[in-house]
């Protein structure tokens, strides 16, 4: 299992720097909407600069599907190693960007964002009118056959996903605490060993460690709890 750290310091400076703290760990970076919109493209090449660590674009992408692709074609230029888009946006949009990253000799990796983790259950019927969990399967059955490699849902319905795809279908899985730390806004969350024995590729961590006044310790101890 692979440990993505998210870069969400509230400055461009802030964010390289703990990048940097991190440099000999092995994880990935996931730059989302703030370090990005900080740092931009300067922020993929400086991050790149580090072989050791992977970069998880996350900037969720949902419009028409034209648009999506459009979006998926830049992110490819930029060659991150993987990034998201949302399964509502429909299965046209998912095979769009698909088709269209297809043409990199050496893609990212595509993952569909199905319920976010902020939601529980209540919260998500009062959006989408229907059960969180038949519907994140549903939208992960329709990233699967839209030929992504993956998707982002709770540690929760992980197993579920991969029965009803394939066992190499990828799950990643924000939402993620070490015992005892403070569960923020997030609803649906696991420890990094509850998420090992629901067969999670990818668990995503953030301000547990990007808040933590020793954000090297808490990595390394997350490490060490999910070592084969
Ligand atoms: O600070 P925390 O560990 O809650 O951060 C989780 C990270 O994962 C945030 O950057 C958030 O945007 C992202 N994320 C999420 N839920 C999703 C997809 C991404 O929390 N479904």
């Amino acid at each position: 299992m692979v440990l993505c750290v998210a870069l969400d310091r509230p400055s461009f400076e802030d964010n390289l720097a703990l990048a940097n703290e991190l440099k000999d760990l092995d994880i990935w970076i996931k730059v989302g909407f703030r370090s990005f919109l900080q740092g931009g493209i300067k922020l993929i090449e400086d991050l790149k600069k580090n072989e050791k660590h992977n970069i998880f674009l996350d900037l969720k992408l949902y419009d028409i599907p034209n648009t999506m692709a459009d979006g998926a074609e830049e992110i490819g230029k930029m060659g991150v190693d993987m990034f998201n888009i949302h399964a509502s946006a429909g299965e046209t949009a998912m095979k769009t960007v698909m088709e269209r990253v297809s043409k990199f000799e050496s893609r990212p990796l595509v993952l569909a964002v199905t319920a976010l983790t902020s939601f529980d259950g209540d919260s998500f019927n009062a959006v989408y009118n229907t059960d969180l969990e038949t519907k994140a399967t549903q939208f992960a059955k329709d990233a699967h056959s839209s030929g992504l490699d993956g998707v982002v849902c709770s540690v929760y319905e992980s197993l579920k996903i991969k029965e009803n795809t394939s066992s190499d279908f990828q799950t990643l899985t924000p939402g993620i605490r070490p015992a005892g730390a403070s569960l923020d806004d997030q609803k649906r969350v696991a420890t990094p060993n509850v998420a090992m024995d629901n067969r999670v590729d990818y668990i995503v961590v953030g301000r547990p460690i990007y808040k933590a006044d020793n954000p090297v310790a808490v990595t390394e101890e997350i490490l060490n709890s999910i070592a084969d």
